[in-house]
């Protein structure tokens, strides 16, 4: 690993010292000027010709097909053309294109390297959407420390992540990089995700500046494809969707990026508002932003910019910093100041937030980077995985407390998803290797304890052929219990793979329907990038358990759970609907002026015929899917059972400033040790805007021994109870509250008020 030089080491300590106190304090001027950073920056900066400014806002890549490192590229890099790389995998050629540009270019500034490192490098943890259901923000952290130690001996500094887009629509296949539809539980992931990423100090060599993307609205795509309109009024974007971003500001993320997506009419590259009102001037971000895939020009189709050259201009004018892949900035910022439609001082200030984040990574005193491999898959990073792997498992049904199994019985295992090494690993695994991953199937093969039958079925998700259903019946026939490995290969969800029908594809469910006839119970494991709609087959099986895409580590993770050596302690962080003509459904909607009445609900078929016309239960459903989902926001099972109680509140009348305390004693009433996960969630009855009918505030995943107890304590402010409101100002309205100390978003036993003066 490389010498730090002593004085420059200092000087970044002091220098990240110095940032971090300047954000809670008035960032004008006189602060940053005495910032020995900022000082830097400026001497830089006065050496600097136009081109080589323009060079730092340029990110390329090399296509993985090209095997040599173009020579023009090379070229590029020596007059200081190019600032930052995405993508370079060779090392070889990651150090030469650095060796030219800190020892050939003009001033000698280093480049940055970039790729998306989304859930861990080589060590693949579970997908996001699977973290999230961890309900366990250090392992999260501890996680994304892993992926930034492996990522940096390959010399990526920067990472493109986390993705902090609120999803409520399954359909959209990047859901499964997402934490899912709650803004707080986002946001404490955003936070977490951060911290990993970039450890205590941004300038460590195993360091990663975090990405914080997508900046706005990305998950809001209209009947959730991909890259379509976003349309989000004022209320829901402040209060739902810029949440976990405002916190990634405050957890110090070094970079953003763009969104795709128009956000009302403006693309999001372009989007002053967003990047310049609220991201600078109200948060006082000091990072860079980069934009998306060519989004900058993309500008042209989505009918905002005649041609790339006005894509270029109204990108830069609203402060976006850096190019990803297109070259619009590079063929005509020269031109558009010359023409006085963008000045040099406004470049400088660009210039300045991307060498402000070299800086701070110590690029400029470390530009190389330690290839050790050694630490690769190293036990510690297995282990990890494995830990989150089992947190994130959410046990959704056990009937007849089919699970956790025992040693004696003998097991068919069948589906697509039980052996697939590389499926397992899920969507963003450009460097994971299947090689590493270890499947259901063979944690259970290295286990003589267990007699398996093994026959797949289907061999891949989306497979039709019944060919292998005989071998499969014949298996579950001889055994006592079918464990199904069932879901969607991982090139199902991601970028632009969104699903109009998500239920699980090609003949699962067909096969699952034919090994229920042979009466033997059924453990059906859905390995999925999404919630998967399961009414076809929900009363055919007997327990599921839903593992996401659970990474390297997944097999020995869900063989430990499944044969009860530990309890399964996930909770969902999204809605799981029934059936997909409820997108979009998610816990923390509006109460409308005709909210449900259970009572009052008639079913489709209970309609009689030749009705008289009427409004059947005047209230908000479907005839046909209802008004619940499938299970909850917040929902999972355990294997053992937690009585909540002595529920208590500090004061029923505090007021505006006041610190709330919440408690609650919660025993673990079951035979093993568990853990759980305590959510608190509130009201405000009412609103000079209408607010949701619950918000999570609060939640704390406990560890509890069999029969022991815990007092949980909240503490919240009433600042948390906040909303962005109508005169476009954060307030927290005096009135009647509810509070509820919940397993779940639907569980209201342990009701509290308070009313606020
Ligand atoms: C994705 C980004 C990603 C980038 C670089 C884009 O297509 O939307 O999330 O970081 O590619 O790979």
């Amino acid at each position: 690993m490389k010498i730090y030089n002593r004085l420059s080491l200092l000087l970044i300590i002091f220098s990240v010292f110095l940032s971090c106190e300047s954000k809670n304090l008035d960032t004008s001027k006189k602060d940053i000027i005495e910032d020995p950073i900022e000082n830097k920056i400026d001497s830089i900066l006065s050496k600097m010709s136009l081109e080589e400014k323009i060079g730092q806002t340029a990110q390329r890549g090399k296509s993985s097909r090209v095997k040599e490192l173009p020579a023009d590229l090379k070229e590029a890099v020596r007059k200081g053309q190019i600032g930052s790389f995405l993508n370079i995998m060779n090392k070889n050629d990651a150090k030469e294109l650095q060796r030219i540009a800190v020892e050939e270019s003009p001033s000698k500034i280093p480049l940055i390297f970039a790729r998306d490192v989304i859930h861990g490098f080589k060590t693949i943890f579970p997908i996001p959407l699977g973290q999230a259901a961890s309900f366990n923000p250090l392992l999260v952290k501890e996680g994304s420390r892993v992926a930034a130690i492996e990522a940096s001996t390959s010399g990526i500094r920067w990472t493109f992540a986390p993705m902090l887009d609120i999803s409520r629509d399954p359909r959209w296949g990047r859901i499964a990089e997402s934490a899912g539809e709650d803004p707080y539980l986002t946001s404490v992931m955003a936070e977490a995700y951060i911290k990993g990423f970039q450890g205590e100090d941004l300038s460590s060599p195993t360091s990663m500046a975090a990405c914080a993307k997508h900046f706005i609205g990305y998950g809001a795509a209209e009947g959730g494809r991909d890259y379509n309109t976003a349309n989000i009024n004022e209320n829901l974007l402040h209060n739902t969707y810029l949440k976990p971003f405002k916190k990634a500001v405050e957890a110090g993320s070094a970079t953003f990026m763009t969104s795709f997506n128009e956000l009302n009419g403006v693309p999001a590259s372009a989007n002053k508002y967003i990047l310049k009102d609220i991201l600078r001037d109200e948060w006082g971000f000091d990072g860079f932003v980069v934009s998306d895939w060519n989004s900058i020009i993309e500008m042209v189709n989505h009918g905002f910019a005649k041609d790339e050259k006005e894509a270029a201009e109204k990108s830069i004018n609203a402060m976006l910093d850096m190019e990803m892949t297109s070259t619009s900035y590079h063929d005509h910022l020269k031109q558009l100041i010359n023409e006085g439609k963008f000045s040099e001082k406004q470049l400088d200030t660009i210039v300045k937030n991307i060498l402000r984040i070299k800086l701070r990574l110590g690029l400029f005193e470390n530009p190389y980077f330690d290839p050790n491999d050694a630490i690769l898959y190293d036990k510690k990073h297995l282990a990890s995985a494995q830990e989150t792997a089992t947190e994130s498992t959410v046990l959704l049904k056990n009937k007849n407390n089919l699970l956790p199994l025992n040693s004696k019985n003998k097991l068919a295992i069948i589906g697509p998803l039980a052996n697939a090494p590389h499926e397992q690993l899920g969507t963003w695994t450009f460097d994971g290797e299947k090689e590493h991953t270890i499947t259901p199937l063979k944690s259970f093969q290295q286990d003589d304890q267990y007699t398996i039958q093994y026959s797949e079925g289907l061999s891949y998700s989306r497979d039709k052929s019944t060919d292998g259903f005989g071998n499969a019946i014949k298996a579950a026939k001889s055994s006592d219990v079918i464990l199904f490995f069932a879901g969607e290969e991982a090139i199902l969800s991601g970028e632009a793979h969104s699903r109009a029908s998500i239920n699980l594809p090609g003949g699962q469910e067909d096969l699952i329907t034919e090994l229920h006839k042979t009466g033997k119970p059924i453990v059906l494991i859905v390995m999925a990038g999404r919630p998967i709609t399961l009414g076809n087959i929900i009363d055919k099986v007997d327990a599921v358990l839903m593992a996401w895409h659970p990474g390297t580590m997944g097999g020995p993770a869900l063989k430990n759970i499944i044969t009860g050596k530990v309890s399964p302690s996930g909770k969902l962080p999204i809605t799981w609907p029934k059936e997909v003509g409820q997108i979009p459904i998610h816990y923390n909607h509006k109460n409308t002026g005709r909210p449900v009445i259970p009572e009052e609900f008639v079913y489709m078929d209970s309609i009689p015929i030749a009705a008289w016309q009427s409004s059947l239960g005047n209230t908000s459903h479907y005839l046909d899917a209802g008004f619940l989902p499938q299970y909850p926001f917040g929902y999972g099972l355990s294997y053992s059972n937690f009585r909540y109680a002595d529920v208590s509140i500090s004061s029923t009348s505090p007021k505006i400033g006041d610190t709330i305390t919440v408690k609650a004693m919660i025993t673990n009433t079951g035979k093993i040790k568990a853990k759980e996960t305590v959510q608190l969630y509130f009201r405000d009855m009412v609103g000079s805007l209408t607010r949701p009918v619950k918000e999570l505030l609060r939640f704390k995943k406990v560890t509890l021994e069999a029969g022991a107890s815990k007092e949980v304590i909240f503490n919240f402010s009433t600042d948390d109870l906040a909303f962005y409101g109508p005169d476009k100002i954060w307030v927290t309205e005096p009135g009647d509250f509810k509070l509820w100390v919940s397993k779940h978003s639907m569980d209201e036993a342990n009701e509290l008020e308070f009313t606020l003066e």
